[in-house]
């Protein structure tokens, strides 16, 4: 099975790119299922039930979250509603929305879940290696292969977790900094690891807003708006083939598909 995995959609940009041009990319390279990470598609914080519907008609089957999760203010209202998004798994118990999603294709099931990490992430959060052996144990059983997104600030953090699920899912990939990483490989337990998936968005941009308004917290320190920026949009993440007698992967390869690259 083939899957195309997205790192954070960024606003408008990112969804008007995903709605023009996703369903083209995934008839030419022959994908059976798209998942993208939707935390930042809502003017670049959070996310609504209107978007995430938006996101999943360009044809995003599942969608998962990060630290920017309530960021809208109704969305905690919204999001049992939506049977293809899910929150992190280790944000505390009480806090509504699916913990993980099970997708079924061509007769496939695969468990999804995304866990945050805790090196300079603000949410308080249970252990996030912890609540991944949890709910890998409670997928294993009833799904082909499992998928789990580290949605965290340290590549160290990251890579930890990619050595601690080794061999047990199909991949672990990481999120949140909006940045690609060129360190996809399949580690020596036969699960695949990119430890960013960088974003869906404008890259005229610093990870997605505009450039001099980011510039320039960095230089006065004084507070401003950061708008989502609008340049060189496209899409980042990797095109991951995976074993469904193993749920192991087969092989991963990064996908840096911008406007520029588009025909005609
Ligand atoms: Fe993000
Ligand atoms: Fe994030």
């Amino acid at each position: 099975m083939k899957l195309l995995l997205l790192g954070d959609i960024v606003g408008r940009p990112g969804r008007n790119f995903l709605t023009a041009h996703l369903s083209s990319f995934v008839e030419k390279n022959k994908i059976d299922l798209v998942l993208a990470n939707g935390e930042n598609a809502a003017g670049g914080a959070g996310i609504t039930a209107k978007t995430a519907q938006e996101i999943h008609k360009a044809g995003v089957m599942g969608i998962t979250l990060g630290d920017h999760v309530w960021d809208q203010k109704n969305f905690n209202n919204e999001i049992d509603g939506l049977d293809f998004v899910c929150r992190p798994a280790n944000l505390p118990s009480t806090n509504p929305g699916r913990d993980r999603l099970i997708l079924e294709v061509n007769g496939t099931k695969l468990g999804l879940f995304t866990v945050l990490g805790r090196t300079f992430m603000g949410p308080k959060v249970d252990c996030p290696f912890a609540t991944s052996d949890r709910v890998v144990n409670e997928l294993k059983d009833s799904c082909d292969f499992i998928l789990v997104e580290i949605h965290a600030e340290t590549t160290s953090e990251k890579e930890s977790m990619g050595w601690h699920l080794d061999g047990r899912v199909a991949m672990i990939y990481g999120t949140h900094t909006h940045v690609p990483t060129a360190d996809g490989r399949i580690l020596r337990g036969g699960s695949a690891y990119q430890s960013d998936l960088g974003m869906t968005g404008p890259r005229e941009s610093v990870l997605g807003r505009e450039i001099d308004a980011c510039l320039g917290r960095f230089k006065d320190g004084m507070p401003r708006k950061c708008p989502v920026a609008e340049g060189d949009v496209g899409m980042q993440g990797c095109l991951l083939q995976v074993n469904q007698q193993t749920g192991l992967a087969e092989s991963v390869e990064l996908v840096n598909w911008r406007e520029s690259d588009l025909p005609g």
